[in-house]
């Protein structure tokens, strides 16, 4: 089995350290010899470590042998060429996993296409709520599931922030930290704008309502005008000030979504989740709330998410999701806690 790895960022070494270090059980639950043959980086002059695997930095040397590798991971920080990479190995029939939700976000619908033409294989679990598994259970234990809303809080750095500012960080020196720890997008607009949570959010709401919705037409607001005095004032008064992404399918069939700080009731599930956590709710006709939380952000639990995605993807246990949502009426109301 043949693995290439495209981006040796954060991500990237990740997953290089993750597949290294555990190749032997990989190779008993695939049950074949694993070789990770290449990775394809921009900048040759960064010292890396990546003994055992040729690192290339002309995409032709990835390309050439393309149609011999099992799986790439995609793990780049750009959309461009990022796209082009990820079609041409699809239309190959190479299985590609990837980390990159503005890539799944922007061009995710055409490159399900391709993949489904080909009968590759296009992972993004990696690419939504870091160690969360998700994508995969969206795809598996509620592959038949009715879901109507998803409320979650889908981006690590901005959370981190908010709960280092609760205990007296200024928003500057958890940003500094959030960027240091490897949490931060390399260009942290992204994060604090609510752009990467918004790309989250999309590809759940793809998951969950089972179409693909253009991200400008949901509501987006970052956490960039937040001051300390929020913070503490919605914890004077029992709430926490949490970035939350929201999407409904609505009566008529239609999908709203928006990105937006929110005053989140202290006994609300949402409130509870700090640090560089993620949590979803997911609702449901027959699941009432669904809550998955965890580490959303970061190099052992993103590389853990991508190398788990691989491995249900070759044994089979992945389903299409049959999206059997429909607007109902007795759901449980979970916006009620949360004050936009
Ligand atoms: P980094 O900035 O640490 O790494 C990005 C990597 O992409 C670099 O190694 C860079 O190469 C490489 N790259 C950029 N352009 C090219 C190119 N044209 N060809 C080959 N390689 C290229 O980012 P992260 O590892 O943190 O993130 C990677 C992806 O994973 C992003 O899309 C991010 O949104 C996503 N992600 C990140 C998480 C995290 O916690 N960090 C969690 C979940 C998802 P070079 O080193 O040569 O400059
Ligand atoms: N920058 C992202 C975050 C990485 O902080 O959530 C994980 O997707």
């Amino acid at each position: 089995m043949k693995i290439g790895i495209i981006g040796f960022g954060t991500v990237g070494t990740g997953i290089y350290e993750r597949i290294t270090s555990t190749q032997r059980a990989l190779q008993q639950m695939v049950s074949d010899r694993i070789e990770l043959v290449s990775i394809l980086v921009k900048d040759q002059s960064k010292q890396r470590q990546s003994e055992g695997a040729k690192l290339v930095t002309s995409s032709w040397d990835l390309f050439r042998e393309a149609a011999t590798y099992d799986v790439v991971f995609e793990v780049t920080n750009v959309v461009e060429p990022a796209r082009t990479y990820t079609e041409s190995l699809l239309a190959e029939g190479v299985s590609v996993v990837t980390a990159n939700k503005k890539l799944v976000a922007l061009h995710g619908k055409e490159l399900e296409a391709v993949a489904l033409s080909s009968g590759a294989y296009y992972g993004y679990d990696a690419a939504v709520c870091g160690a969360i598994p998700i994508v995969n259970v969206l795809q598996s234990a509620l592959a038949t599931t009715a879901i109507n809303g998803i409320s979650g809080i889908l981006n690590g750095t901005t959370n981190f922030i908010l709960t280092e500012m609760d205990s007296g960080k200024t928003y500057q020196q958890a940003l500094d930290e959030a960027q240091r720890l490897g949490y931060a997008e390399t260009d942290p607009t992204s994060d604090v704008e609510g752009y990467d949570a918004l790309y989250k959010l999309t590809l759940l709401a793809r998951l969950c309502f089972g179409q693909w919705v253009d991200i400008s037409a949901f509501e987006r607001q970052g956490i960039g005008g937040i001051e300390p005095w929020h913070v503490r004032v919605a914890k004077e008064n029992q709430f926490a000030l949490k970035l939350v992404g929201t999407s409904f399918l609505q009566q008529d069939g239609s999908i709203t979504g928006s990105v937006k700080p929110a005053f989140v009731e202290e006994t609300h599930l949402l409130a509870g989740v700090n640090g560089v956590a993620n949590g979803v709710l997911l609702q449901g006709k027959d699941i009432q709330q669904l809550f998955f939380a965890g580490p959303g952000a970061g190099q052992e639990a993103t590389a853990n998410s991508a190398v788990e995605d691989f491995i249900l993807h070759e044994k089979g246990k992945r389903l299409r999701r049959t999206v059997l949502s429909q607007p109902a009426s007795n759901m449980p109301q979970l916006q009620k806690q949360l004050w936009f």
